[in-house]
């Protein structure tokens, strides 16, 4: 077992490249099974979520050859019956093999999905949207069972916005016959990209990006090459890290559109941003005033970014309220700021943050991926020793994290945790 420790109070400057975005490559890496030929993904990050996806591929025999950061993938010879439970359990994001599967072969039997704790996570959305396509859907000894005779287009309005429901509803229908209607859609620049590697496939999708999404079912999708957009919510953690503690950070490889409810927000904080055409310069700002957030589903300000930007509060003058509307279990990273003498609490569902506060070192842990974001930098901005377990959880979205944060100048490194102290984490 490993933690990050991190020696608070260094400035940051320098420049920091984004990788692939996360919550892409997860859908593109199942969706990639679905043709008949080879797949390469360009630009794909190096974390423990894409790994295990990829150890996936290979276990229902796709061939995986990895250059660089392309990857391409031969689903020839893929056999639907062989998903390996054990791996698809360590992550969320393999229930996008239901719509694959489903799609390509009329049928899928996976585990039920893991992935971050944050409060109740349904998936009732994606299972309505596959029996409407015609699939029965069925319990069988704790795993889904999808099989359908053939799949037809059909009006599916989700009752909730969901990423993951939108995908793998898309995912099962450019298979289908006829034309799918997906209403109420979410609209987060990930299913854009999806929807562009489909249709770079020979798919037929319209209206991505609007809340209607159109598709025309086709008979078999061919191979191609498609490049991954870069990760919005990893370039927000560096942009919300540098209005904390950045003398001068230069954030790379970008699109800055995807940026802008968190953009508009900092600046209300006070941060100091410039805007290039695929970059982001943010320098602290001496002055932080307190703010109010509601994380909304795309465009509005994402959920995603919702716990680092809660220690950023902290070091805000005045009262702050922060309301996740899609998860109102993320507020696990609120008692670990408490040990470092930050004065937030939940009430009601909400985060309400007094600050500034002067941060002090402490032993803290990772409850899930952006916890650990917002742990780091409460870290690097705090007074003394910080040490954060249940890295594991940072390791599947950020990738090298450390190796970019000393670039920057921090000091942080990662240490394993020795055997005496592991009850501490
Ligand atoms: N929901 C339902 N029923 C469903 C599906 C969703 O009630 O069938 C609810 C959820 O409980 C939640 C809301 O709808 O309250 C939105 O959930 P959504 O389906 O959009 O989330 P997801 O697809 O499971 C993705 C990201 C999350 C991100 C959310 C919201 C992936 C692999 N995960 O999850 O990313 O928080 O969208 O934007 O794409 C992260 O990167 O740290 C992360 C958790």
């Amino acid at each position: 077992m490993y933690k990050i420790v991190v020696e608070g109070g260094n400035l940051l400057e320098g420049t920091v490249r984004i990788n692939g975005a996360k919550n892409s490559a997860v859908a593109l890496l199942p969706a990639a099974i679905m043709a008949d030929e080879p797949v390469s993904i360009e630009g794909l990050p190096n974390i423990s979520d894409v790994d295990i996806l990829t150890s996936i591929l290979q276990d229902v025999g796709c061939k995986v050859e990895q250059e660089k950061r392309k990857v391409t993938i031969d689903p020839v010879n893929v056999d639907a019956s062989h998903l390996p439970n054990d791996k698809v359990k360590k992550l969320r994001a393999s229930y996008y093999f239901m719509g694959a599967m489903l799609g390509k072969f009329k049928e899928a039997t996976i585990g039920m999905p893991g992935g971050c704790y944050l409060g109740p996570r349904p998936i009732d959305q994606h299972i309505k949207g596959f029996e409407a396509l015609g699939a029965t859907v069925t319990n069988e000894k704790g795993a889904m069972k999808l099989k359908a005779e053939e799949l037809r287009g059909a009006r599916i309005y989700l009752d909730v916005v969901s990423v993951g429901a939108t995908i793998n509803i898309m995912l099962a229908a450019v298979l289908a016959k006829g034309r799918t209607t997906i209403e109420n859609a979410a609209k987060e620049p990930e299913i854009i990209d999806v929807a562009t590697l489909l249709t770079n496939m020979g798919a037929k999708i319209k209206g991505v990006g609007t809340d209607v999404i159109r598709i025309d079912g086709v008979e078999k999708l061919h191979g191609c090459m498609h490049t991954i957009i870069p990760d919005r919510i990893e370039a927000g953690t560096y942009a919300i890290l540098a209005t904390a503690i950045g003398k001068d950070v230069l954030i790379d490889n970008v699109i800055p559109e995807h940026l802008e409810p968190l953009i508009m927000k900092l600046k209300e904080v006070g941060a100091n941003i410039e805007l290039g055409d695929e970059h982001i310069r943010v320098k602290r700002s001496e002055s932080l005033t307190g703010v109010n957030i509601k994380t909304l589903v795309y465009p509005g300000f994402p959920t995603d970014l919702q716990q680092p930007l809660t220690t950023l509060l902290t070091q805000a003058e005045g009262h702050s309220v922060v309301t996740d509307t899609i998860y109102s279990g993320r507020v696990k990273h609120v008692d670990e700021l408490r040990r470092m003498n930050a004065n937030v609490k939940v009430d009601r569902g909400s985060i309400y943050i007094d600050g500034p506060s002067r941060l002090q070192g402490a032993t803290v842990k990772a409850s899930d991926l952006r916890a650990g974001a917002a742990l780091i930098i409460a870290g690097l901005l705090a007074n003394g020793t910080t040490h954060i377990g249940g890295i594991e959880h940072i390791e599947r979205g950020y990738e090298h994290l450390t190796d970019k944060l000393l670039q920057l100048g921090a000091n942080v490194r990662k240490e394993k945790i020795a055997e005496d102290d592991i009850l501490l984490f």
